[in-house]
C-alpha cells in the first residue's frame, strides 16, 4: 500500500507529495505508519503527537480528505472504506487537486484553514485565541465548598457532551464557514462557551451567551454540520450554537414584549 503524504518545508522547497510505499501490519494507525515512515524513509517528517490515545487533540490531520486523529484511524479499515465520513464539501479540501486512488492509497495533509509550519504541522496559534477569546474558565457562583461542588445529574448529562472536547480543531478545519471567513470563533470556542453557559455552578453562566453575540460568533454558523460529523469525541457544536442563537432570540423577543 501507499502513503502519499503532503511535504513543506519554507526554507527547503514549495508544496509538494512524498508517496511511501510499505505492507502495514493489523491494527496499523496512520500514527504508527508516520513513525515507520521517519523510522524507514525519511527522518525528516514532521508531524504532532503526544498521548498516542487519542486524548491530547495534537495528531489531527486531513486524511482521505477528512479532519480526523492520527492515532485512532487505522490504515486497513480506511482502505477498505469502512470509515467514511461523508462531509459538505468545501473549497479547502477541493483545493489541492492531487489525483490518488483510495482503494490503493491514503492521502495525509496538514488540517486545513490554519497555516502549516511544517509537513503536516499547523500553527494553532488562530485556533487557540478564539478559544481564550470565550475565556473557558470555570467561574463558580458560590464560595468553593468543605467537600465537592455537586451537581444534578439530569444536568450533568447535556453538560459531558460539550466537556469531552479535546481541543484537537478537527471541527475547524471541517468547517466551511471557518475557511470563507477568517474571523469566526468556530465550533470548538462556541460548544466550549455553551458548555460554561449550561453550567449550573457557574456564577454567570446566563451572561456567557453574551459573549459570542457577535456577527463571527454564533451567527455566522451556516449548519453544515461537518464539525459535528469529523469530531472524535462526539461533541455535536450545531446543537449548541443551534440552542444558543435560540435563547438569545427568546431573551430579545420577551424585552420587546
Ligand atoms: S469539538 Fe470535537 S473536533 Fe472540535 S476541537 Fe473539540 S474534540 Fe476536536
Ligand atoms: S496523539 Fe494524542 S490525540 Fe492523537
Amino acid at each position: 500500500m501507499k502513503l502519499k503524504v503532503y511535504r513543506y518545508n519554507k526554507k527547503l522547497d514549495s508544496p509538494h507529495y512524498t508517496t511511501f510505499k510499505f505492507r502495514p501490519k493489523p491494527g496499523m494507525t496512520i500514527l504508527e505508519a508516520l513513525f515507520q515512515i521517519q523510522k524507514q524513509f525519511d527522518d525528516s517528517l514532521a508531524f504532532h503527537y503526544s498521548c498516542r490515545g487519542a486524548v491530547c487533540g495534537t495528531c489531527a490531520m486531513l486524511i482521505n480528505k477528512v479532519p480526523r486523529l492520527a492515532c485512532r484511524t487505522q490504515l486497513m479499515p480506511l482502505l477498505k472504506g469502512e470509515l467514511k465520513i461523508n462531509l459538505i464539501s468545501y473549497h479547502t479540501i477541493e483545493e489541492t487537486n492531487v489525483p490518488w486512488d483510495p482503494e490503493e492509497e491514503i492521502l495525509i495533509e496538514p488540517l486545513p484553514h490554519l497555516p502549516v509550519i511544517k509537513d503536516l504541522i499547523v500553527d494553532m496559534s488562530t485556533f487557540f485565541k478564539y478559544y481564550k477569546f470565550i475565556e473557558p474558565v470555570f467561574k463558580p457562583a458560590n464560595p468553593a465548598p468543605e467537600k465537592e461542588r455537586l451537581i444534578e445529574p439530569n444536568a450533568l448529562t447535556e453538560l459531558e457532551l460539550y466537556t469531552n472536547c479535546i481541543l484537537c480543531a478537527a471541527c475547524f478545519g471541517a468547517c466551511p464557514v471557518d475557511g470563507k471567513n477568517p474571523e469566526y470563533l468556530g465550533p470548538a470556542a462556541l460548544a466550549k462557551l455553551y458548555r460554561f453557559h449550561i453550567d449550573p455552578r457557574e456564577s454567570n453562566g446566563s451572561e456567557r451567551l453574551e459573549l459570542a453575540n457577535i456577527p463571527n460568533g454564533w451567527w455566522a454558523c451556516e449548519f453544515y454540520g461537518n464539525c459535528t460529523r469529523v469530531c472524535p469525541k462526539g461533541v455535536p457544536p450545531t446543537i449548541g450554537i443551534a440552542k444558543a442563537r435560540k435563547e438569545i432570540g427568546n431573551k430579545v423577543k420577551s424585552q420587546e414584549d
